[in-house]
């Protein structure tokens, strides 16, 4: 029955193998920042001209020829007075999917400061990478490169950079390439997190990858040599084999692990392999380690068993013979919580001969963070636009992710009911210098409470169907608004109704006299023409060009009175002529009423101590860099 297996496995195995297309897509972009011109490099990559930023400057690095590729000469930087604090690139048309991201950040004394910037990244509104000045040596002159997995649920895919402390945020080149979703064991781990690369090792002598030699590897990554994360214990302990036959099973679905991968191992002469990856104990890390049994020596089973011991952990055994025979792809992964160290030590610790291993890869377990409401995402953007909010005010990316980073300026965003999305609170840009009008798709923010646009030079009209939700203070004074008070501002929550100085005119909707019955306050002082409202002039009965509703029932009324009045007076005069007593004046009480709902004035300091609390924050960890251009 045995002897079955083999064949067996090799017809699954088959189509498998020969299979050259990429079931999941084979979308990939390389963008040079900062570039004018789409170039080739060595390895036969195209390098599409700068593009898809929001704003920034491009520069070149002080000394170019230190850069062998063209795309690392050049550079992107945002800086924060002109571009403001956050800036993205955002690259449309790209299917839905998972992506590789590799980003190479080089700063090489661009601007003369000796000043490498403090800043952060985001993929897709989560925090990745964190940047702080002063970066270490290598980096800042050389540059250097991250990269990580993320899903792209939702077209564009954007990559924001935020500044830190009014530094410019710097970027040299992006890639993006499509990759299997299912690579990495998503199933079990889930769409919930980004895979930040904290070491991707190949355990034989050499750097290689896409990029950076004419090696291939399906998803772009980049594989470092094993070498320099030896301990000081392995270093001079350690053998390098490789072999040039064909190792079974790698470049698979859905990993597409390549060949080359397995061909070199890394084995000690004796005793322990250590290896020591810099983490940051923030996070749970994915640890992916892979084997190929390539030394001839071992022969069969129990020839090479070693334990794999994880910060002194022992996680597993392993015998590649016995899992997978001689010249054949053996993966290991699993997942590591609950750091406590800077380090992650990686133990193979010998039971039977010595240990051997051809590759290892961890990564950071990034949750993905909150986002804004989509519905609340297109508002936003469309008040971006009509409002013609200036560039330095960073109106790019999400409006509120990632939660560590200050929403766009003058907004205030919390979490929703159940903190699965983020949702606009609050809207302050008042005195902004705004030329623009106040779109009507502002409706779409259901929860916003207060919206403050006052003193700018903003033209149009008041949208219909403003504060028909939770709005409860609304100062829009100072404008040139035009058209008439939408009834949707007399609701029972308006708290707060600032409108004076602007050019609005028509009748004043009933409904706002009950925000000064309940204790608010309203200014509709300085308008071109507004009536109807104690303080205010009576309405004209013509309304354009037509009576008013109010007009016809004021008539109707009036024309009742009249009758009345006139029934009365007949009364009176012809039938009880001698009674001469009676009393056309209001009650006195009925006078001081309306005296009462007279005083409309502005009180400015209503629930400010609300307003300024700024939405809670969680805080995850800042990322570094985690390779270095070698
Ligand atoms: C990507 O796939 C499409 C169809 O599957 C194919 O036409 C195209 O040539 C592929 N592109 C690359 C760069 O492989
Ligand atoms: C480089 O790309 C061009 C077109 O994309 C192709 O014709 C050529 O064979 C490629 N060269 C190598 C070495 O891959
Ligand atoms: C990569 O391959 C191309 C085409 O075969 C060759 O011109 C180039 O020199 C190679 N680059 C390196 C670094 O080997
Ligand atoms: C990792 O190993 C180094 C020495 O090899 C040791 O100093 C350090 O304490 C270890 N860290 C952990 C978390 O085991
Ligand atoms: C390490 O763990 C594996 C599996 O969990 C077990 O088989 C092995 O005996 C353990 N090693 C030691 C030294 O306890
Ligand atoms: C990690 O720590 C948490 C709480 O500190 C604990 O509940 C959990 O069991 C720990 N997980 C592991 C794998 O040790
Ligand atoms: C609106 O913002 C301006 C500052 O631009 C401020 O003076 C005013 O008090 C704010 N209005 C309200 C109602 O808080």
């Amino acid at each position: 029955m045995a002897s079955l297996l083999p064949p067996f496995l090799l017809l699954l195995l088959l189509p498998l193998a020969a299979s050259s297309s990429y079931p999941y897509g084979n979308v990939s972009l390389h963008i040079d920042c900062g570039s004018d011109h789409t170039s080739a490099d060595a390895f036969n990559t195209t390098w599409l001209s700068d593009r898809f930023f929001t704003g920034g400057s491009s520069s070149v690095v002080s000394e170019p020829l230190l850069f062998p590729s063209r795309h690392e000469q050049n550079l992107r930087s945002f800086p924060p007075p002109s571009s403001g604090k956050k800036n993205c690139y955002v690259v449309p048309g790209l299917p839905s999917g998972r992506y590789y991201l590799r980003a190479f950040t080089v700063y090489d004394d661009y601007d003369g400061r000796s000043h490498p910037p403090s800043f952060d990244a985001s993929v897709q509104g989560t925090l990745v990478f964190s940047w702080r000045s002063p970066w270490p040596e290598d980096s800042a002159r050389r540059g250097s490169y991250s990269d990580l997995l993320a899903f792209v649920p939702d077209p564009p895919a954007e990559v924001c950079f935020y500044s830190v402390a009014t530094d410019s945020p710097v970027v040299g080149s992006l890639s993006l390439v499509q990759v299997d979703p299912l690579s990495y064991d998503a199933a079990t781990v889930g769409h919930g997190f980004v895979l930040v690369n904290y070491g991707r090792l190949d355990c034989g002598p050499d750097n290689w990858g896409p990029g950076f030699t004419n090696d291939t590897d399906h998803f772009g990554r980049y594989w470092q040599s094993g070498s320099d994360f030896l301990s000081p214990d392995s270093k001079n302990n350690v053998v390098l084999l490789s072999t040039i036959t064909t190792i079974s099973g790698a470049n698979q679905q859905p990993n597409y692990f390549p060949m080359k991968l397995y061909q070199t191992a890394t084995m000690t002469r004796e005793g322990p392999l250590y290896y020591e990856l810099g983490v940051d104990a923030k996070t749970d890390y994915l640890l992916w380690l892979h084997f190929a049994e390539i030394d001839s020596k071992v022969s069969g089973p129990r020839q090479r068993v070693f334990d794999v011991v994880v910060n002194g952990k022992n996680l597993t055994r392993v015998d590649i013979f016995k899992e997978v025979g001689l010249l054949a792809v053996y993966d290991w992964h699993c997942i590591v919580r609950n750091l406590s160290s800077t380090t992650l030590n990686v133990t193979l610790q010998p039971v039977v001969g010595v240990p051997l291993i051809s590759g290892l890869e961890n990564y950071a377990l990034v949750p993905v963070d909150l986002s804004t409401d989509p519905e609340q995402v297109v508002a936003m953007r469309a008040l971006k636009e009509s409002l013609g909010v200036p560039e330095r005010m960073g109106w790019n990316g999400d409006p509120c992710a990632p939660t560590s980073w200050d929403a766009w300026e003058g907004v205030t965003c919390h979490p929703n009911k159940d903190k699965t999305s983020l949702i606009i609170y609050q809207i302050d840009l008042g005195s902004q210098g705004l030329k623009g009008y106040i779109s009507d798709q502002i409706n779409l923010l259901l929860n916003l409470v207060s919206l403050n646009l006052s003193s700018n030079s903003l033209r149009g009209t008041v949208p219909s169907g403003l504060g028909g939700n939770v709005l409860a203070r609304l100062d829009l004074s100072g404008n040139q608004l035009t058209g008439s008070i939408p009834d949707s501002l007399a609701s029972s929550n308006m708290q707060l109704l600032v409108l004076n100085d602007n050019l609005l005119e028509g009748q004043v909707p009933e409904g706002l006299f009950t925000i000064g019955v309940h204790g608010g306050s309203i200014d509709l002082s300085a308008n071109k023409a507004l009536c109807g409202a104690p303080s205010l002039p009576v309405c004209s009965i013509w309304e354009n060009g037509g009576l008013s509703s109010g007009a016809k029932i004021a008539i109707g009324l009036s024309c009742a009175v009249a009758f009345i009045m006139l029934l009365l007076v007949l009364y009176i005069f012809c039938i009880r002529r001698r009674r001469n007593d009676y009393d056309f004046g209001l009650p006195h009480e009925l006078i001081s009423l309306a005296a009462k709902r007279n005083r409309y004035q502005r009180q400015k300091s209503l629930m400010l101590l609300e307003m300024e609390s700024q939405h809670a924050k969680g805080l995850p960890s800042p990322f570094s860099p985690n390779y270095q251009k070698s």
